[in-house]
């Protein structure tokens, strides 16, 4: 047998294991909307203790983010100390003086719901102890601290993906305790063909970082796969950087607006108890939060691309439409270098419009309405209508950014309440 036919056997085997074992399929009931909260990864690392956590809670409450859905409070990475003799695992007791328990009590008392990290290898990707081998001990000990949501991460894989996975969905599922199950094997494995029944969320990417080039890069990485996710089994663009400095404020909008429409989770990451005036006004923009939690649970896609312009649309519950129009004019993408002489040496200013704010415009049959459609459309960054207009909607973008919209038929029936346009794009 050639390595390559031993490595196709090996896939195959692999995916009947993981059939057969996900026959008994996550069934725990949680995240009919993509969960919402707050995570110490983008902002602290490893570098976390006990007191950002406690304070991250409180912030959250205190700003208003937990009345508004942002209801689990995760640790990340680095949590971890040793195993202790019988195996099971202990938190740092340096960062985590208090032990995990504790610390789960007060996140709780606060009303938030408690969150961890582990990874299905031997070590996390933080190099601490990982759950490879110790999955029925470890959720067995999560439960007993009272965990509700676990982030299960994918280093030291040794190359085994599906049974490791559901090693760790069949520990949680036997602990009794419902706990969301957050898969992050950083769409590998194109993960929202398998993962719909073994978690509540998979990553679709690698890791985000915070500027805007990651974050278009994470967006066009998860494009044409929206038909995958639903109520339960979301595809998960990766936390939040809005509020960490490496973006601008329009970006930051375009970041939280496109994660919205596509059903993405909405984990912030940044330290809320400092937080900009700008930046808590995206983090609290309450119509586009109820979009990411339209009772449908339709993941939006994109419906429109010309370039650097951008349209993503979905369909929410009655039958309106939320948009985002979105304008990705950079320099990467104007014609800067055919202004310049073949050296590179004479160059003429590239035109402003291509830095500039762009006019878009959305036409109503693209969002699978008549043609004749009267629609009022209204703005849900700024809260605001802004008329009703026919057949289709101009605004002006600004550059870099977005807006997103609520467009809801008033004329023109039938409203097309099966329209799904990404049902159509073909597999990735
Ligand atoms: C991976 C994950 C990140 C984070 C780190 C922690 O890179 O993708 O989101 O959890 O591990 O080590």
């Amino acid at each position: 047998m050639t390595i390559r036919t031993f490595q196709i056997n090996l896939m195959f085997t692999s995916i009947l294991f993981f059939l057969f074992i996900s026959a008994q399929s996550l069934d725990n009931g949680l995240s009919s909307s993509p969960a919402m909260g707050w995570n110490s990864w983008n902002l602290y690392g490893c570098d976390i203790n006990e007191e950002i956590i406690r304070n991250a809670a409180v912030a959250m409450k205190s700003n208003g983010l937990l009345k508004l859905g942002y209801e689990y409070i995760n640790i990340d990475d680095c949590w971890q100390g040793d195993r202790d003799s019988n195996g099971y695992i202990t938190a740092n007791s340096t960062k985590f003086p208090n032990g995990m328990k504790t610390l789960a009590d007060f996140i709780h008392s606060q009303g938030f719901k408690f969150g961890i990290y582990s990874s299905a290898g031997e070590y996390t990707c933080g190099g601490r102890p990982g759950s490879l081998g110790y999955e029925m001990q470890d959720a067995q000990i999560f439960a007993s601290w009272g965990v509700d949501y676990l982030k299960y991460d994918n280093c030291y894989n040794d190359g085994l993906y599906f049974e490791r996975f559901s090693a760790m969905q069949n520990a949680l599922n036997a602990t009794g305790r419902p706990m969301v199950y957050s898969l992050c094997e950083w769409g590998v494995l194109s993960p929202w063909e398998w993962a719909g029944v073994v978690g509540n969320s998979y990553r679709t990417t690698g890791d985000i970082s915070d500027n805007w080039d990651a974050m278009v890069r994470v967006v066009d990485d998860s494009l044409y796969i929206s038909k995958h996710a639903g109520p339960g089994h979301w595809n998960d663009l990766d936390m939040l950087e809005v509020g960490n400095g490496g973006m601008t404020v329009e970006e930051y909008k375009s970041h939280f607006a496109v994660w919205a429409v596509m059903k993405s989770p909405l984990l912030v990451g940044t330290d809320v108890s400092a937080m900009k005036q700008e930046i808590a006004n995206i983090l609290k923009a309450e119509e586009v939060i109820q979009v990411n939690r339209d009772p449908l649970g339709i993941a939006g896609d994109v419906i429109y691309r010309k370039g650097p312009i951008v349209i993503l649309a979905t369909i929410l519950e009655g039958g309106s439409r939320a948009v985002v129009m979105w304008n990705r004019h950079s320099q990467d993408n104007g014609p800067e270098s055919s202004f310049c002489d073949r050296k590179g040496v004479h160059c003429i200013d590239p035109p402003k419009q291509f830095h500039a704010d762009v006019e878009i415009t959305v036409e109503f049959t693209a969002l699978g309405l008549q043609s004749n459609t009267n629609a009022t459309v209204r703005d849900l960054y700024e809260r605001s209508d802004l008329g009703e207009f026919q057949a289709k909607f101009t605004a002006k973008v600004p550059n870099h950014g977005v807006r997103i919209l609520k467009v809801v038929p008033v004329t023109g029936e039938p409203l097309n309440l099966d329209w799904r346009p990404w049902l159509n794009y073909a597999l990735i």
